[in-house]
């Protein structure tokens, strides 16, 4: 897509952005974007544009202007947004991550010895099921708002060829969102395999165009090793299984991007690591979590989120964020995911889990 022309573009936006910002600054919405998008940011960031593909300060914040209710509101709509607009960007980044500033830098790809990992739950009391995801991008193209209907389906052209060599325990089948039954997503949503659609989040900032061309999602056969096509990322790829073994969970996933990516060029930035749309998956892009059921814990939520934040977790509803616990189960999950090495996360990820079940126990 070629970028407009900077004036008229930014002119045309400009009133619209100016109200909604303020609108935010007067609001007492929660998000990082409202704690770090000063006047003085706004100010000085309003007429950039990236140099490729034309970004505005508009493409990274609309989702955060429609939803006061965002917990970040930023997105990145290509690579290099992350620079032009960095102001914004490194400040919510250093405070979703827990202190990744300005000079620091992410380490290189560790995936780590595996045998420091194990069943979370050997007796089956807790943890319903575990999972493991990291997302990528692929090199050369844009993130979702900036792609046209031909990248999504190049994407997807290419990973059906990728998906058709898998080996061992991994080949499947690739079922395109376009050809899928209504019922069949329906399914798909409620076993928490398939992404769901119409995310207010992702829509706003203009991530669902072209919907549902060139979305899919990718199953090996026994539903343990999982590809998503073209959803908030390019890919993410998932390994989950039911129980607590989180260390056969992360060596499958381990596995599974061993093999796309001898096939695939990812996106990968010398400070950032691995390049995501969102700022919360930068880095490793992992996010390691269980559904957990910590029945005495939770009676207090106050508590169990404060013991979660102590040990970096993140807890979310039963269908991840931004919805609610069922039947008292808990989504749990490395909160950080950047500077540190894909060891590193799964391991934070690892002794908070274990913590939490140690404070159950006790209670
Ligand atoms: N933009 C949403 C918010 O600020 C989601 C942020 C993180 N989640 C994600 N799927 N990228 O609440």
């Amino acid at each position: 897509m070629a970028p407009q022309p900077k004036n008229c573009r930014i002119k045309c936006v400009s009133k619209i952005m100016d109200e909604s910002y303020n609108r935010l600054i007067q609001s007492d919405s929660k998000s990082l974007l409202k704690k770090y998008l000063s006047q003085d940011v706004y100010n000085a960031l309003k007429e950039e544009q990236t140099p490729t593909y034309g970004s505005t300060l508009m493409d990274c914040i609309q989702s955060g202007l429609m939803n006061l209710d965002s917990g970040v509101g930023i997105y990145a709509p290509d690579p290099e947004a992350y620079t032009v607009f960095s102001p914004i960007f490194d400040a919510i980044i250093e405070d979703y991550h827990l202190g990744f500033s300005p000079n620091h830098t992410h380490p290189p790809l560790d995936w780590g010895d595996l045998t420091a990992f194990q069943n979370l739950d050997p007796e089956n009391r807790y943890i319903i099921s575990t999972r493991v995801r990291c997302g990528r991008s692929i090199e050369g193209y844009p993130f979702n708002p900036c792609m046209t209907e031909v990248h999504y389906k190049e994407i997807e052209q290419k990973m059906t060829d990728v998906f058709r060599g898998l080996s061992s325990e991994l080949p499947g089948t690739y079922r395109p969102l376009t050809k899928m039954m209504r019922c069949e997503q329906e399914r798909l949503i409620e076993d928490h395999y398939l992404f769901k659609e119409g995310d207010r989040f992702l829509k706003a900032a203009k991530a669902c165009q072209f919907w549902p061309v060139g979305r899919g999602i990718f199953m090996n056969k026994d539903k343990t090793f999982l590809t998503w096509v073209n959803e908030e990322d390019h890919l993410r790829m998932i390994s989950m299984e039911p129980g607590g073994d989180l260390g056969n969970v992360y060596r499958r996933m381990i596995l599974g991007v061993t093999a796309i990516q001898e096939q695939v060029n990812f996106a990968r930035s010398d400070r950032f690591g691995f390049l995501t749309f969102c700022p919360t998956n930068l880095g490793t892009t992992i996010r390691a979590s269980v559904h957990i059921k910590l029945p005495k814990l939770s009676s207090d939520k106050d508590k169990m989120k404060s013991v979660a934040e102590e040990h970096h977790l993140q807890v979310r509803g039963t269908r991840g964020e931004h919805t609610e616990s069922e039947e008292g189960i808990y989504d749990i999950s490395n909160k950080r995911r950047l500077g540190l090495t894909e060891f590193e996360a799964l391991k934070e990820m690892q002794d908070g889990i274990l913590k939490l079940i140690t404070i159950e126990n006790s209670l």
